[in-house]
């Protein structure tokens, strides 16, 4: 018989999400009148329609595809130039970084998980707790961790915990870490990083010559003109710092898939005889060897982005769900809650009412308000005791939640 790996067989229950859609499915058979107002504010998914000029974009390829003058096949496995140079130019003019260090693929989700490809065993990993849940299954499923606890933190990771004392950014470790996930603009507590943090985090990580993995999906949220949106803008990063980004949440390409990774040639991992080697190209041949590139339709439509009609597009997304993050902070504050998030990030990350639980609060949620959010305890056991509010969604729906809240919790 097939021996499997038995690292999965020490994972929690569900994934997070597909936890919730358990939840909420049983709920829906058991109630079918009550689903019927259902309003979903839990996983982060974006409701608003593709931007106009992404659209116009990805039917202009297909056309191209049609033709065989201009038709396509494999295309480079990093990415087509086209879009490289666009995301270069955009995103990180200034700041030293070629077309050639970013690496176009089909989600940061899948990059955050499959970058671990490229290190090998042995290395003391840090999260942040709370943390996105695909850091730690991924370390989990490749065998970096051992059991967890009852609490469900997991033997061999260190954790790094963000309370509202610390702002949700958590204390340099004091100890030695060979890598460290950061997330900023943060999911799941919508806090944000300051420049001085950041360099605090970039000074520990050349020191310790530790890699940050800098999560940067929700960089377009960012309002505050002080809050850096790049780790590279932080001198030194690039010895020691990637960058993942996406166009799933500002281009609402969630269910199109196009996102890219930022590996500067100067960053470098050790060999087991303490010699040194470049990063860029491992990741470059994991990505020739496993992936053959996302599709050319979708990477023209993630170019479209950025032209001028795209970026006013995108825009008016950005606006449309941070007015929703603000309605649902002011919600649940005038319900009396301890509201934190929500002003530089699409997700606001409430304190449970006294003597819930995280849990306790999704199921009141759901079963008297019929609005589904996410339990705080599921990205981790600091999240216990908070629930996260995602503000993807229609101005309707979230007028009508903030009703809701108002009503239940009032
Ligand atoms: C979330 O709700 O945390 C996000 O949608 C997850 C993701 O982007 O994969």
């Amino acid at each position: 018989m097939a021996r499997i790996n038995e690292n999965f067989l020490k994972l929690k229950a569900g994934y997070l999400f597909p936890e919730i859609a358990r939840r909420v499915n049983a709920f829906t058979e058991a109630n079918p009148e009550a689903a019927k107002r259902l309003i979903r504010c839990g996983i982060g998914d974006v409701t608003e329609p593709l931007p106009e000029a992404c659209r116009q974009a990805m039917h202009e390829a297909i056309d191209e595809l049609g033709s065989s003058a201009t038709f396509k096949g494999y295309g480079p496995e990093q990415g087509y130039a086209f879009l490289r140079e666009a995301i270069v130019e955009n995103q990180y003019a200034g700041l030293g970084i070629s077309p050639d260090e970013v690496f176009i693929s089909d989600g940061s989700k899948c990059d955050t998980g499959n970058i671990l490809d490229i290190f090998g065993p042995g290395n003391v990993i840090a999260i942040t707790d709370p943390v996105y849940p695909v850091y730690v299954d991924t370390n989990v499923m490749v065998g970096n961790t051992g059991n967890a606890d009852a609490a469900g933190a997991y033997a061999g990771l260190v954790y790094l915990p963000c309370t509202p004392e610390n702002g949700f950014v958590p204390a340099i470790p004091e100890g030695h870490v060979d890598l460290v996930y950061l997330c900023y603009p943060n999911n799941p507590t919508g806090a944000t990083a300051t420049r001085a943090q950041l360099e605090a985090w970039v000074a520990y990580a050349r020191r310790e010559k530790a890699i940050i993995l800098y999560d940067a999906a929700y960089e377009a949220f960012i309002q505050d003109p002080e809050l850096p949106r790049s780790i590279f803008e932080i001198e030194g990063a690039h010895e020691c710092a990637m960058e993942f980004r996406s166009f799933s949440k500002n281009g609402g390409f969630t269910g199109v898939r196009c996102a890219y990774t930022v590996i500067p040639k100067a960053l470098k991992g050790s060999t087991a005889d303490g010699g040194e080697q470049a990063l860029h190209p491992l990741w470059s041949r994991r990505h020739s060897t496993k992936f053959n590139g996302a599709s050319y339709p979708v990477q023209k439509g993630a170019a479209a982005v950025f032209s001028e009609a795209g970026k006013a597009q995108v825009a008016a997304l950005i606006e449309g769900y941070m007015g929703n993050a603000k309605l649902l902070r002011e919600a649940a504050s005038a319900a009396r809650l301890a509201v934190y998030g929500g002003v530089n990030a699409p997700y606001v990350w409430v304190a449970c009412p006294a003597g819930l639980t995280s849990w306790d609060t999704f199921d009141k949620m759901l079963h008297e308000a019929n609005v589904v959010i996410t339990p705080g305890s599921g990205f981790g056991a600091a999240g216990e005791g908070y629930f996260r509010i995602s503000a993807f969604n229609s101005r309707a729906n979230v007028e009508e939640v903030c009703r809701r809240i108002r009503e239940i919790f009032g």
